[in-house]
């Protein structure tokens, strides 16, 4: 049976819904030695900065029940090394690259976006970071700001024709409403969600877990918020949605595309199973033969609710 996973945003074309979530799978070919990357429906690259960050102090990781904490700081190497070492690396391989882009001031996100345009021969999306929990100078603290997640993305939207993805998470206050904002102001799709943020205690030493204090909670202890997110806003809106938060399995991933997400990106899943995504991928493929669906567009979206209100 022909079993066609193809997934459209604006003018892109997936080969299926998997994908990695930005931080999660290195900065270019740590996963290669243990999966095709021409398997994959995307992917999207750990997130650059104009210039490059040290990150924050260590311990900047560490394991909670159901998930994890991380407190990275949007450690890399910045813009010019992506274009110089990254951007070469994934021209070799025949799967959409997504880049994803943070800054400190609107005209950094203005700056990376029109770089990023130049090299629109690999680059084929901009995802906007545009919710990480960790950073206290600049980036979070600056981005929580509502208007002025509007103002990056209207400036991105004025540099580059590509599609532009905005990352949002619960920490800017209500996603729902904050979706439409960015849909107006020119975002073509939209990802769900980015982590939580969350502390964990030494109680031997009394002291925090992570040196930065607190973290992104990610994995499966935030899968139902997620869910409950990605529902919410693609029925509010016609605007396609890359679904991450604990998709550790093809069941979770299913749930997610019932649900309505376009694309399904895995997280921490890959810290524990380098060949998450491919097992996800093996899974879903299973799932629509079983189930005789030819096409995903029958499974997108497909969640019946009946409700018996008073
Ligand atoms: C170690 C780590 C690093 C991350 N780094 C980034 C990042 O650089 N940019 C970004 O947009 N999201 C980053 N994230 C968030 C993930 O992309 C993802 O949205 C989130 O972890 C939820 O998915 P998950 O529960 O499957 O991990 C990071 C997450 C983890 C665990």
């Amino acid at each position: 049976m022909d079993l066609n996973l193809t997934i459209q945003i604006k003018n892109l074309t997936f080969r299926n819904p998997v994908t990695v979530a930005s931080g999660t799978f290195g900065t270019s070919g740590e996963y290669a030695g243990f999966l095709d990357y021409e398997k994959l429906g995307a992917i999207i690259a750990k997130t650059i900065t104009l210039r490059p960050r040290q990150g924050n102090s260590m311990p900047r990781i560490c394991e909670t029940s159901g998930g994890m904490l991380n407190a990275i700081g949007l450690q890399n190497k910045g813009l010019e090394d992506f274009i110089q070492k990254k951007i070469p690396y994934f021209a070799k391989i025949n799967t959409p690259l997504i880049a994803n882009i943070a800054g400190e001031k609107t005209g950094e996100f203005r700056e990376l976006a029109r770089a990023l345009d130049q090299r629109k021969d690999v680059v084929k999306a901009i995802e906007l970071n545009l919710s990480c929990p960790n950073i206290e100078e600049g980036g979070a603290s600056f981005m929580r700001k509502r208007e002025l997640i509007i103002e990056v993305m209207k400036a991105v939207r004025g540099e580059t024709d590509l599609p532009v993805i905005a990352k949002l998470s619960p920490e800017l206050g209500d996603v729902v409403a904050i979706a439409g904002e960015v849909i107006q102001a020119g975002a073509d799709a939209l990802s769900l969600i980015n982590t939580l943020k969350g502390m964990a205690i030494d109680i031997e030493r009394r002291k925090p877990r992570l040196a930065n204090i607190t973290g992104g909670l990610s994995g499966p202890a935030i899968k139902p918020v997620a869910l409950r997110y990605v529902y919410e806003v693609k029925k509010a809106y016609k605007v396609p949605v890359i679904a991450s938060g604990g998709i550790m399995t093809a069941s979770d991933a299913l749930e997610f595309l019932i649900a309505g997400a376009d694309l399904v990106a895995v997280g921490t899943a890959n810290f524990v199973n380098p060949r998450a995504t491919i097992d996800i991928l093996d899974g879903i493929v299973d799932y629509c033969r079983k189930n005789k669906i030819k096409h995903i567009d029958e499974l997108r979206g497909s969640l019946k609710v009946e409700r018996n209100e008073k």
